[in-house]
């Protein structure tokens, strides 16, 4: 069952976070909705520009449509990750999106108002909620100094302020993290101080963690050992981080590196052991358990492991 953004954050927020996958193929949509329904966890299934038109519109959102066939007790919500003002527009008027980010981010703190406020007009007519971004999520390196690494970070009356002017439902904030695999190179994490202080200005209010994954060392190692040329200084961020991220307001958690690590282990150590087989629905089997399994695994380090029936009592499915 599709449910809104904000229906989930009602119940999620301050308990848990519900785990926001990117999805791209088939395969993929299979084990986010066979784990998350052996978990029993509410999720958010997010949608990119680049799986819009890897797969074709079309068949992206058919295939989020079959799983909801396929997986009739799993309670979910399908977002638009890393939107622009257009394609916030199209998902919006389509009707399919429970949610749309708009990332105008790279714009300054005004022009960023004006776009996310834009979209949130046009998004009220329809029901839909909107995320925003505010703050450069690039990660932060150990060698930049303290005060260059502190302006890299959401600043907290800046996040209060943008919230009340351009009435965006939620905020991806930076707090440490960044996309892809390469997040940290060391001991760095999340900047807990900074995550205090923005739900210090801004109670209640859902908080988005984007640059979630953890990038399981073993992953990156068993992808090399198969073939595969990633730096071994991989990181990501700490999954025992999330519960303290989630008592100060993170709500959603965006993970999508992940999922392709574990895509390209799979069928690097498949090909690499059955060098004879072309029958690429043999590895896809496998990829399919093994990422419904990391899905599982997720949800309860998020702590939305066993939700999905509070929910449902919530919103009356
Ligand atoms: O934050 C970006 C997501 O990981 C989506 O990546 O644009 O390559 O689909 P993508
Ligand atoms: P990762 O690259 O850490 O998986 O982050 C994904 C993300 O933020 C999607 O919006
Ligand atoms: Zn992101």
């Amino acid at each position: 069952m599709i449910v809104t953004t904000e229906q989930l954050y009602e119940q999620a927020y301050g308990k848990y976070a519900v785990g926001a996958y990117n999805i791209n193929n088939m395969e993929q949509a299979i084990g986010l909705f066979e784990g998350n329904a052996r978990a029993e966890a509410p999720f958010i299934v997010q949608i990119s520009k680049g799986a819009r038109s890897y797969a074709g519109v079309t068949m992206i959102e058919s295939i989020i449509r079959a799983a909801e066939k396929m997986f009739p007790k799993n309670i979910f919500a399908v977002h638009l990750d890393h939107g622009d003002e257009q394609t916030c527009y199209d998902c919006i008027d389509s009707g399919f999106y429970s949610s749309v980010m708009i990332d105008a981010s790279h714009e300054d703190f005004e022009e960023n108002v004006a776009i996310t406020n834009r979209v949130v007009k046009r998004a009220r007519t329809k029901g839909v909620s909107v995320e925003a971004e505010l703050g450069k999520l690039g990660g932060v390196e150990e060698d930049i100094n303290i005060d260059e690494k502190h302006a890299m970070l959401t600043d907290p009356g800046d996040a209060e302020r943008f919230v009340a002017e351009s009435e965006c439902d939620s905020l991806a904030v930076a707090i440490g993290t960044s996309h892809g695999a390469y997040k940290f190179s060391g001991g760095q994490g999340l900047h807990f101080d900074r995550i205090a202080a923005i739900q210090e200005l801004l109670p209640g209010f859902p908080l988005v963690m984007h640059g979630s994954s953890s990038v399981p060392r073993e992953e990156v190692e068993r992808i090399n050992a198969a073939g595969g040329g990633l730096d071994p200084s991989a990181r990501g961020v700490d999954v025992n981080e999330f519960p303290r991220a989630v008592k100060l307001g993170v709500t959603k958690v965006n993970i999508d590196t992940d999922g392709r690590l574990v895509w390209t282990r799979v069928h690097r150590e498949f090909f690499r052991d059955k060098p004879e087989v072309y029958d690429f629905r043999k590895p896809g089997v496998i990829m399919v358990e093994e990422y419904a399994g990391f899905i599982a695994g997720k949800s309860e380090k998020l702590l939305s492991a066993g939700e999905l029936e509070n929910v449902r009592s919530a919103v009356g499915g």
